[in-house]
């Protein structure tokens, strides 16, 4: 017997016949078959409430014969009884023999009244509205409204401009009504926090007395509101969304690795949005992840790269940085030298550190952990986005992050004479920064200085996730690929760059001319990387790496990173980006 999972029906849309799997939603179904009906309250990962009305479409299904079966026209087509009055197309299934018209003279005046109504309040605030360039209100009713108001009265004036949570901002009068946000703090961030007041034309959305939209997704309500009431406080009226360029990228900011799109303009982010992806985000992200971008456009970033002279750090130019970190390195033998390396590092530049340690015979390599509280919907404890890129990469046989401690300890026994840290801080680490300033070679890549950086005999300064290309492996497994969306500022000089000169420096071969050239070699190296390129990787990623395949995590490298993480949480003197 067939699944009835993968059941098929037939449909008629348009007076064209369509096969559908069972549990497609009408809606849905016209939407594939090129006949898009416009919507408001539907959301296809929300609860269909029906309430919007402006996806009514006509309906009918096949007029039986005395035997009970589709009477056949000349064309040799079942003859379809229409229902009187339009239907909702948002809340029902496809069923055998069913029969849609999306654009007749019926539909189109249904169009036109909905949208009618919807205007007769909605106040004439385009030209100010953040919402212009992708407000629905505004394309169906160039699309399916009419073009002139007939309406005389005065509009009923509502709220505006009210902080109805710490990131959101809500203006009562643009609001349709649609429920949207209603249901997505009611079923995805599970925080009943928004609903309806008061009647008829009066309806306000509001929050619940004594609560707040101040969820930690909260802004996903922002991106689903089909109209301007509801902005990002963050981002409303600091670009027109026609002038962003939209770069597909990842969310860094934890192991989920959430698809995004980046809004930038002239090497200037603006926004970041959810890009939808089934196999990791859904369509949404969290607000620390969306907003967590500020730290690239810091005033104090580190711009040139620096090499210590007469006690100074003074700006060189990159050959000679990378030739004095080069020289500084070869100084020490394996043991004595240390890489610190970071679990936001890409899989590329993760390679090519681990290519340096090989080269230097360093068998103290980790990488830091960092964790925070998660949570049940998309926020992960894991907050390094490729802790499983480390843990592909270096292959070592504790778990990524369980090293460090004793990496610590060892430049503070004096062991270690050269340190390498790579887009961490050690201040964080529990080694004393007169310490770091005693060590011979102390080599600092990063993107913002810290008090440690002072104390460095070379800093290099690097790029962000938003300026570099690259790839990741995320907490489920899923390999995904981040893009460039801004250039760096001052010197600042794409990582894998700067590890594959320094790496050259030093003696380890050309590497590659490009990025692509540096996977090329993972996949040649790195098993669960094999047959993949960057290419191949797509928009939404591929899965390499069952996570119920690794071997469980050893008690005491647990034990070693719980420690790692404490020591860490109770140095932290300024928040980390
Ligand atoms: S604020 Fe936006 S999403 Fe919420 S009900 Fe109003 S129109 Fe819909
Ligand atoms: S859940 Fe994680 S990956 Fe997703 S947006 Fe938040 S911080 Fe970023
Ligand atoms: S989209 Fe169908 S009723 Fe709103």
């Amino acid at each position: 017997m067939a699944d009835p999972s993968t059941q098929l029906f037939n449909i008629q849309i348009d007076g064209v016949w369509h096969q559908f799997p069972k549990g497609t939603r009408v809606i849905e179904a016209c939407e594939q078959a090129g006949s898009y009906v416009p919507r408001y309250c539907y959301h296809k990962k929300l609860s269909s409430p029906g309430n919007c009305r402006m996806c009514l479409i006509e309906m009918g299904f096949p007029r039986l014969g005395p035997d009970r079966k589709p009477e056949l026209g000349a064309d040799g087509k079942p003859v379809i009884n229409w229902i009187p009055r339009p239907q909702i197309s948002c809340a029902q299934d496809v069923s055998e023999g069913m029969a849609v018209r999306t654009n007749s003279p019926l539909v189109k005046e249904c169009q036109r009244g909905v949208m009618e109504f919807l205007l007769i309040n909605h106040p004439l605030d385009c030209p100010i509205c953040d919402q212009a360039g992708e407000c629905r209100l505004q394309e169906f009713s160039v699309d399916f409204g009419n073009s002139k108001s007939r309406f005389l009265e005065h509009k009923v004036k509502k709220p505006k401009n009210v902080q109805i949570g710490p990131r959101v901002t809500l203006d009562d009068e643009r609001c349709i009504l649609c429920s949207r946000c209603i249901r997505f703090c009611q079923e995805i961030a599970h925080d009943d926090v928004l609903g309806f007041v008061d009647r008829g034309s009066y309806t306000l959305l509001t929050a619940h007395p004594g609560k707040r939209l101040e969820n930690n997704y909260s802004l996903n309500t922002v991106d689903i509101c089909p109209v301007g009431a509801l902005t990002s406080t963050d981002f409303r009226f600091k670009m027109r969304v026609w002038f962003l360029k939209e770069t597909k990228s990842i969310c860094t900011s934890c192991a989920t690795g959430c698809n995004t799109v980046i809004g930038s303009r002239e090497d200037v982010i603006y926004r970041q949005t959810p890009r939808e992806n089934d196999h990791v985000n859904s369509s949404w992200m969290c607000d620390y992840g969306r907003l967590n971008f500020k730290f690239l456009e810091a005033e104090y970033r580190l711009l040139e790269p620096r090499i210590r002279s007469e006690g100074r750090l003074v700006a060189v130019d990159w050959p000679i940085a990378i030739e004095q970190a080069a020289l500084q390195l070869k100084q020490f033998s394996g043991p004595e030298i240390a890489i610190i390396a970071s679990g936001r590092m890409t899989n590329e530049e993760l390679w090519l550190t681990f290519q340096l340690a090989n080269l230097l015979g360093v068998e103290m390599i980790d990488i830091v952990p960092r964790r925070g509280p998660g949570d049940d919907i998309l926020l992960s404890k894991d907050r390094n986005p490729n802790t499983n890129g480390a843990r592909l990469i270096f292959r070592s046989t504790s778990e990524p992050g369980a090293k460090l401690l004793a990496i610590a300890d060892a430049v503070k026994s004096g062991q270690i004479k050269a340190l390498a840290i790579f887009k961490e801080n050690t201040m964080h680490l529990g080694i004393p920064v007169e310490q770091l300033a005693q060590l011979p070679v102390f080599i600092a890549m990063n993107i913002l200085p810290n008090e440690a950086t002072e104390k460095a005999s070379v800093v290099l300064p690097a790029c962000g996730f938003a300026e570099k290309r690259g790839s990741m492996v995320n907490g489920k497994g899923r390999l995904q690929r981040l893009n460039r969306a801004v250039r760096p500022p001052g010197n600042a000089r794409d990582d894998w760059e700067i590890l594959r000169d320094l790496l050259q420096a030093i003696g380890g071969g050309d590497s590659g001319s490009s990025i692509d050239d540096i996977f090329r070699r993972i996949s040649e190296t790195v098993p669960q990387f094999v047959g993949l390129n960057l290419n191949k990787i797509g928009d939404l990623g591929v899965h390499i790496l069952q996570m119920e395949e690794l071997p469980p995590m050893h008690p005491t490298d647990e034990e070693a990173i719980e420690q790692a993480i404490a020591i860490q949480a109770a140095r932290r003197a300024v928040p980390s980006h």
